[in-house]
């Protein structure tokens, strides 16, 4: 993908220049509450340097910045099954606190899922939410996602076990 302009965001791949404003929105508790514990919390430039070029060396590229008003402030990408599950990918995405809630992550995902059911072999996607993130069940239920199950008791997150809600979407033939 080169990049995927909208009136609200771009969708492109990480560049070492998103270094700064990686850290400067990534770094933020609000956001580390929801997602999984390998992502850094406290989030430096050292930590940004590191995603971008583990980002940068993938083919092809899996990890994507959100871009809005010209800075990278948020981040949406894949990852692909193992083996017999290489036509299935996890879906994640983040975004900087102060531009919640305005419908960008919304729409990047529809942008994500076209990139991805188009352009690769993958015809499953699938998430895997804690059960307080409410805001992440509504952009996957409005991008036609289905809660299959709740997986209870399936996570820990902050010494609290937590239940995981599971979404699939499949590639319509
Ligand atoms: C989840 C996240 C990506 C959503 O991004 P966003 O750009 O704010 O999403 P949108 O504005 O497109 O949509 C958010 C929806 O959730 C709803 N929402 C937000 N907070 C909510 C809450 N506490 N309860 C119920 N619904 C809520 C909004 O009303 C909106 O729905 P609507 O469009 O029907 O009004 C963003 O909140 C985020 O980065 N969170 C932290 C990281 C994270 O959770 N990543 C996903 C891990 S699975």
């Amino acid at each position: 993908m080169n990049e995927i302009i909208r009136k609200d965001y771009t969708i492109r791949p990480w560049q070492m220049s998103d270094i700064e404003s990686l850290a400067r929105n990534a770094n933020n508790i609000n956001i580390w509450n929801n997602v999984r514990d390998y992502f850094p919390h406290p989030y430096d430039e050292e930590d940004a340097k590191s995603f971008i070029k583990m980002a940068s060396g993938k083919n092809p590229i899996q990890d994507f910045s959100i871009e809005v008003n010209g800075k990278a402030v948020g981040g949406i990408g894949y990852i692909p099954g193992f083996d017999v599950e290489r036509i299935n990918a996890e879906i994640g995405y983040w975004l900087g606190e102060e531009y919640w809630n305005k419908g960008i992550m919304g729409n990047a995902i529809k942008d994500m899922v076209d990139y991805i059911f188009e352009n690769t072999d993958i015809i499953r996607l699938f998430a895997s939410v804690f059960d307080f993130n409410l805001a992440s069940m509504q952009v996957l239920q409005k991008n036609g996602f289905r809660k299959l199950t709740i997986f209870k008791n399936a996570a820990i997150k902050n010494n609290k076990v937590i239940d995981l809600y599971y979404y699939e979407l499949l590639k319509s033939k």
